[in-house]
């Protein structure tokens, strides 16, 4: 039983008097149902949230956790990670603050480091990344392989990733590797083909970095080939889109049916209207916790901030009706940061989303990008995922950037 819940974020409508799901214009962030109850409690199991509701009728527990006024918010999701890497990138990242441009081809810096690590050590520093998440409140983590690029590194990467997580994406089109690039087409060949074979059975997603502009990334032919290959495999789909500068890659992503299009950095008038058409309608009515028909546009302000580039157009995806998942990009190269807050700050900050737009993108709308019901709320039922803010209210986590209040309380011994 958790009693002293100054704030709860449940995420649950039903704890929204006086509003109603029809008031949420369709499958969108806009205007999120946080579903705030004050002075709550709660009772959990190791797995589920068993019951929420007033302090004051909270039924009899075996154990008991007072917070003491503190705000509760569902865990964090970050759907969107490249934590299994060897190596850093700092002195890259000196020269990008002193004017360098970003365009991904420190990427082969990273697989070198990483082809030379064996897994277990791959493991063991993903493993402390996530732990650094989980003490800044994120509880979801999608991990993905991508600088390994030979059957045997990204086979290796993939059994990491299922060591650390359950939601692991198969990202051997992450770019064409130096062996391979002037015969492009032979590994695409590799990719679609024995990679794909070796990293599937260890593999929830399939992801391509479909960038045309940058030279070592992937053109809209190649990714195609890549997600299709892919689906027949049985993998959901997510698409690297739009980070350098407008591409194919959103409408491939909502015509193949991916899951998620990230980075989202360069949209154009007719990408927001596709993913804003491929949104079912009536999804006004469906819980947060469903999953909309078309791809979510995860945002990742991290980059932009690390790599001085203009941030997304948050506003204009969000007024348009599509729902908006924020994620940190945590990776070597382009973003190295864990922190959902920081990231929340940012969207809040720099990408004009109000404080429960860039919460709702963090936890529910990070969980349709991973096409989860059972987290990123705080229904009963849900995972009982908590973020324990030290904080009166989910407000702080934009208003004291840079602070530590958010964490994940160890509930049950
Ligand atoms: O999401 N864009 C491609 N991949 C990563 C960056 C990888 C790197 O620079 O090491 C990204 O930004
Ligand atoms: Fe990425």
């Amino acid at each position: 039983l958790v009693t002293g819940i100054g704030e709860l974020v449940t995420m649950d409508p039903a704890h929204a008097p006086g509003t109603r799901y029809d008031d949420v214009p369709t499958g969108s962030a806009h205007r999120p149902h946080l579903g705030i109850l004050e002075h709550g409690a709660m009772v959990v199991d190791a797995d589920t949230v068993l019951w929420i509701g007033p302090q004051d009728s909270a039924p009899e527990a075996d154990q008991r956790v007072d917070l003491g006024g503190r705000a509760v918010v569902p865990g964090f999701v970050d759907s969107h990670s490249h934590i299994l890497f060897a190596g850093d990138r700092a002195r890259e990242f000196e020269a990008r603050m002193a004017g360098e441009r970003y365009d991904g081809g420190g990427i082969t810096t990273t697989v070198d480091a990483t082809r030379a690590a064996d897994q277990d050590t791959l493991v063991q520093h993903g493993g402390r990344l996530l732990a650094e998440m989980r003490r800044q409140g994120t509880t979801t983590v999608e991990i993905k392989s991508g600088y390994g690029l030979t059957i045997h590194d990204e086979a290796k990467l993939m059994r990491a990733a299922s060591a650390l997580s359950p939601e692991t994406t198969f990202l051997g089109a992450h770019v064409v590797p130096p062996e391979f690039r002037t015969d492009r087409a032979a590994y695409v060949d590799l990719v679609t083909g024995p990679m794909l074979d070796a990293c599937a059975p260890y593999a929830r997603w399939a992801d391509v970095f479909c960038e045309p502009g940058a030279p070592t990334a992937f053109d809209g032919d190649e990714s195609r080939a890549v997600l299709e290959a892919a689906a027949r495999a049985g993998l959901g789909l997510r698409v690297h889109a739009g980070q350098l500068g407008p591409g194919p890659g959103v409408a491939l992503g909502v015509e193949l049916g991916a899951a998620s299009v990230d980075h989202c950095t360069y949209l154009t008038d007719e990408d927001i209207d596709l993913l804003a058409g491929a949104q079912r309608s009536g999804d006004a009515e469906l819980p947060p916790g469903k999953p909309p028909a078309g791809p979510v546009a995860t945002l990742l302000p991290g980059v932009e901030f690390s790599t001085r580039s203009p941030y997304p157009d948050a506003r204009r995806l969000i007024d348009a009706g599509v729902p908006v998942a924020i994620a940190t990009d945590c990776n070597p190269g382009s973003c190295y940061t864990s922190s959902m807050p920081f990231c929340i700050a940012l969207a809040v900050r720099e990408m004009g989303m109000t404080p429960a737009e860039a919460l709702w993108s963090a936890t529910v709308g990070g969980a349709r990008a991973l096409r989860r019901s059972d987290v990123g709320h705080l229904w009963v039922g849900a995972r009982p995922d908590l973020c324990v803010l030290d904080a009166p209210s989910y407000r702080h986590l934009a208003y004291r950037p840079g602070v530590p209040i958010a964490s994940v309380p160890a509930l049950t011994s």
